[in-house]
């Protein structure tokens, strides 16, 4: 079959005013980088001309500013799921400009089989190679494209020159049969291999293929400070302890990190430990403190959505690609983040929270209660269904102005249920076996900023009785003294009595 070979232009001249298009990549790896900009163009001229242009965005997770910033920034998209990072959308997300509705990662695929979002107008595939029978070798993040590609009634491609071909190898692609008709998906060790390298497409879907040349463009981290490489070590501590116990049985099980400075803090630590043995990710993103693992041996595999290094490791990486080629395993966000798969293998979950009640509720995506910061993304899936979930965050933000470590959470992404360990720069709390007031004791006394913990104690003796003694009208006395004061300190409970 022979292709068009077209310009990005000539692409988003197909494209119309209320599109849906499904994206491959999680992160901004394997994410489109010319056609959504030439979109956003597009958008911005149709405004000018007093025409409304948007288009629906599904992806695997968060884009790039190649997708999401740009066109944000000129108002070109009304429906976005299931995850964002990107600050012009958040400020359009809040603005109520663009819909959001954030889901857990694992589940987009499935529910766009299942027909819930309806249908798809085109996929647009970032591909590093592909052949006249439609079959395509992927770029550095899957995402959920075998399904948009499958769905969508037309296909564009981006073939990106910037990519080694000798990646093949490395993505591993599978999409289970929906129920009634599914099976077991059998992983039974993070590095088995289920599926196909190549992604086979019908190529008379094909509509054409514009040609880029670009890394992912992720940015390196910077050195983490202080109070994340405090929580660090208390993750590693709080691992070691559970190893040396027999907890976690001798061979080690796989981990699962998010992302992020504390991330790389604790995979770096960890990297440093003589006492942890060497051992496996399942995870959905990788990033430089991984390739540094897998290096030294201290990490022998990683089972990934995405590759999400920073320009400079990628180049390390594409060095090195004999090295790496069979330590790393690329898999869709349906079975990096499958349920079935997680709790069969024991997967130690590691996430961020932006805040955690005193018993042991977790709130990772809305700042104070109502502004969304990025989305749920993976941590639900690993959290719900983790060997052990650990969730850790500063003790304090804005300089001590807010405590993480809060009566109630002003919004619950993770419930008492499913979360294990919370650890904050201050300390560790081990919340399983324990009842409700023992939970919030143990996080007050050992999370809390040394400033909150009078007043959280305050809050737990002014409770009004029950298994889980909340005053609710002081609930959200922090969140409130914030809002009139700035600053959470300022708390007086005795003003809710
Ligand atoms: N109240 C108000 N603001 C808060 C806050 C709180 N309790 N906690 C943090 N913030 C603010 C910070 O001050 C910072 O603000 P700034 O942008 O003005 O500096 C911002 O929120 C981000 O905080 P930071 O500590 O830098 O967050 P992070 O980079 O460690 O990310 C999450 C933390 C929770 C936002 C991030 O991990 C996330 O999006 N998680 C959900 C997705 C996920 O877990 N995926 C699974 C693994 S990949």
């Amino acid at each position: 079959m022979a292709y068009n070979f077209i310009t990005a232009e000539e692409a988003a001249a197909h494209i119309k005013n209320g599109d849906t298009l499904g994206l491959s990549g999680f992160t901004a790896p394997g994410n489109p980088k010319a056609i959504l900009e030439a979109v956003a163009h597009k958008a911005a001229k149709e405004h000018e001309e007093g025409r409304p242009f948007k288009v629906n965005i599904f992806t695997g997770a968060s884009t790039s500013d190649h997708v999401d910033g740009i066109l944000s920034r000129n108002d070109a998209i009304n429906m976005r799921a299931p995850y964002q990072n990107t600050p012009d959308l958040r400020k359009r997300i809040n603005a109520h400009d663009t819909h959001y509705f954030d889901r857990h990662l694992s589940e987009m695929s499935q529910e766009s089989r299942y027909g819930f979002y309806g249908d798809f107008d085109y996929a647009i595939i970032e591909a590093i190679d592909i052949n006249e029978k439609g079959e395509i070798l992927l770029g550095c993040g899957l995402g959920n494209i075998p399904t948009y590609a499958r769905m969508a009634k037309k296909i564009f491609v981006e073939l990106n020159s910037a990519l080694p071909k000798s990646i093949y190898g490395m993505h591993d692609i599978y999409v289970p049969n929906d129920p009634p008709y599914r099976r077991e998906i059998p992983i039974f060790h993070p590095n088995d291999r289920i599926g196909s390298p190549l992604l086979k497409v019908d190529p008379e879907k094909i509509v054409g293929i514009v040609k880029t040349h670009s890394l992912d463009g992720v940015k390196p981290f910077t050195e983490p400070d202080e109070i994340s490489k405090q929580i660090g070590s208390n993750v590693v501590k709080f691992l070691l302890g559970e190893y040396r116990s027999g907890r976690i049985p001798k061979e080690f099980l796989p981990l699962q990190s998010g992302v992020g400075n504390v991330a790389n803090a604790v995979l770096y630590d960890l990297g440093e430990s003589p006492e942890i043995p060497p051992f496996m990710m399942y995870t959905e993103v990788i990033q430089d403190a991984v390739l540094e693992l897998l290096k030294k041996g201290k990490c022998t595999f990683a089972s990934t959505c995405s590759m999400t290094f920073s320009d400079h490791t990628e180049e390390q990486l594409f060095a090195d690609l004999d090295f790496f080629h069979d330590k790393i395993l690329m898999r869709t966000a349906e079975i990096s983040n499958n349920p079935e798969v997680i709790r069969r293998l024991g997967v130690i979950a590691m996430n961020t929270a932006l805040e955690a009640d005193i018993f042991g509720n977790v709130n990772s995506t809305h700042v104070l209660g109502t502004k969304m910061m990025n989305g749920i993304g993976g941590s639900g899936d690993f959290t719900r269904n983790a060997y052990i979930s650990i969730f850790s965050c500063p003790s304090v933000t804005k300089g001590g102005l807010i405590s993480n470590i809060v009566p109630m959470v002003a919004h619950a992404d993770h419930s008492e249920h499913s979360v294990d360990v919370i650890i904050t720069d201050q300390g560790i709390a081990d919340l399983r076996g324990k009842d409700p007031v023992q939970r919030a004791e143990t996080i007050i006394n050992n999370c809390a900023h040394p400033a909150y913990r009078p007043l959280l104690l305050d809050y737990l003796k002014m409770g009004k009785g029950g298994q889980t003694p909340h005053s609710l009208a002081a609930a959200f006395a922090f969140h409130t003294e914030f809002a009139n004061s700035g600053d959470m300190r300022n708390t007086d409970f005795a003003k809710y009595y």
